[in-house]
């Protein structure tokens, strides 16, 4: 699939979703390129004034959101939240995710499972039998890295450290980020559970319970799924 036909997908899913909101929401903006056309398609409806408000699920959506004039408030104050709105790396027909291809995994994962709503946006490349050709991003606090990597050999996955071009990639929080690699993974629920439980884990792309629904863009429009 070519890059322009890839971003067209995107966009005509997320203005779908962006469709849904309502006046009064607080909405949960995601990160990343798939995200990035729902901002600019919130953006677009505050213009014409819709009145909502929003949690960003990352530092540089905040930024973004912002600059197409969305209220953009902490979401330190707010337990729940009435619309998420965020796309995926991977994801099966059940629902099964993997995301942090941002390194976001944290904030989002809070702000999907606050949602009374959290729908996932994506191409149609995203949507897959089995998720695991993606590394599963795990972000870590730095003292605990060789325990957990020695842990994620022992499940049989490969881990590296994430770099950026300014060298070790930082969380919002401050953290490092292992990307590990399991291949098609046979038991998601059991992955995520021994990830869960493990010291110095501050959280992972494993969203297996999070997403409610999922728009994918298609050749023939936007395929809304539940
Ligand atoms: C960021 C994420 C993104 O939603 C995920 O990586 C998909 O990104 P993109 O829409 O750019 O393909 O989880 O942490």
């Amino acid at each position: 699939m070519i890059a322009a036909d890839r971003d067209e997908e995107k966009r005509a899913a997320a203005e779908a979703a962006v469709a849904e909101i309502e006046a009064g929401m607080l909405v949960g903006l995601g990160t990343g390129t798939t995200a990035a056309f729902a901002i600019a398609a919130v953006g677009a409806r505050v213009k014409t004034g819709l009145n909502i408000r929003a949690v960003a699920t990352s530092l540089a959506t905040a930024r973004a959101a912002e600059a197409a004039g969305i209220t953009v408030i902490a979401m330190d104050d707010h337990a729940s939240v009435d619309l998420c709105i965020d796309g995926v790396d991977e994801i099966d027909s059940l629902f099964r995710a993997i995301k942090g291809g941002g390194g976001a995994m944290v904030r989002e994962k809070i702000v999907a499972t606050a949602a009374a709503r959290n729908i996932a946006i994506a191409d149609s490349s995203k949507l897959v039998d089995r998720i695991g050709a993606r590394p599963v991003p795990i972000e870590i606090l730095p003292l605990a890295r060789a325990f957990i990597a020695e842990h994620v050999s022992v499940l049989g996955g490969k881990s590296e450290l994430r770099r950026n071009e300014n060298g070790l990639f930082q969380s919002d929080q401050g953290n490092p980020v292992l990307d590990c690699r399991f291949g098609p993974i046979a038991d998601p629920p059991a992955l995520s559970a021994v990830l869960d439980a493990l010291p110095g884990v501050v959280g992972h792309g494993l969203f297996l319970t999070e997403i409610d629904a999922l728009f994918i863009g298609t050749p023939e429009g936007v395929r809304k799924m539940r």
